[in-house]
């Protein structure tokens, strides 16, 4: 899975996937080949809502919808759009925005099962996640995830996926020991195979997809899980490295770990 908002980029690695995030689609959107999509964006605004705030959100969600449809004409999966940040501590804005979000992409002609909705791994999110997947059929991506009680919380939310996080871990560890961690220490590392293990262990079907990643170590560190979303600059990386690289993680040895099982939402 390609982590970027830049489809010309993701066009070289032909990824199944994709995921987006705000800030990603505000990066690619400053290339110049890009303006005929701001300014579709912008239109779309200026037509939309009634107060200034009205607007400029209307322009920015039309903005992630119009990347993401030039990025589903690249990738033959799915696309993740995030319900952004203002949001996650608000169950019932969360869901809004959300099935907001699916609308503009069905005025495009695109059908909801391409697009997983990205929602924060707040107990908000998670509960509106467990609203959108069971009463509406849109599949969620559980973003900024960095414990396993999240993790726990979103698989019995129903969540489709999730992502949790490596390189913002790191970043904490680092900033606060002042110690640099080899990949088989980074504990952002260590937090990914601890879900995974939990949810093989336990047969939840959520999807795990490691994502935010600092340096090629740790995507080397996390292969075997279900899925990983990659940058196009560490993609390039490992497009370039002609090492093998092993599977380091696998769900058959989960079963044997001793790892007691929790519950968070029932
Ligand atoms: C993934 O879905 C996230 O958008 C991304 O991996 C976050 O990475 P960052 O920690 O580099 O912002």
């Amino acid at each position: 899975v390609c982590d970027s908002g830049d489809f010309a980029t993701i066009d070289k690695y032909k990824p199944q996937d994709a995921t987006t995030n705000p800030s990603l689609i505000l990066a690619a959107s400053k290339k110049a080949d890009y303006a005929k999509l701001i300014d579709a964006a912008v239109e779309y605004g200026k037509s939309h809502g009634d107060s200034m705030d009205e607007k400029v959100d209307a322009t920015l969600d039309s903005l992630l919808v119009q990347f993401g449809k030039e990025i589903l004409k690249i990738v033959p999966g799915k696309v993740s759009t995030e319900v952004d940040a203002r949001f996650s501590f608000d169950t019932k804005e969360s869901v809004n925005k959300a099935l907001h979000i699916i609308d503009l992409y069905k005025e495009q002609g695109i059908e909801k099962d391409r697009i997983l909705i990205k929602v924060a791994s707040t107990w908000e999110g998670i509960k509106a996640a467990h609203i959108l997947q069971s009463e509406h059929g849109i599949n969620c991506n559980l973003t900024l995830m960095f414990s396993l009680p999240q993790a726990i919380a979103a698989a019995e939310a129903g969540a489709f996926l999730i992502s949790p996080f490596v390189g913002r871990i790191l970043d904490w560890y680092k900033a606060s020991t002042k110690k640099d961690y080899a990949p088989h220490e980074d504990p952002g590392v260590k937090s990914v195979q601890n879900i995974f293990n939990y949810y093989k262990k336990y047969g939840y079907k959520t999807i795990v997809m490691g994502a935010s990643f600092r340096n090629v170590g740790e995507i080397t560190e996390l292969a075997g899980c279900d899925y990983l979303t990659i940058a196009p600059n560490l993609l390039e990386a490992l497009y370039n490295s002609k090492d093998e690289v092993p599977k380091k993680l696998d769900a058959n040895d989960a079963t044997n770990l001793d790892i007691e099982k929790k519950s968070y939402l029932n």
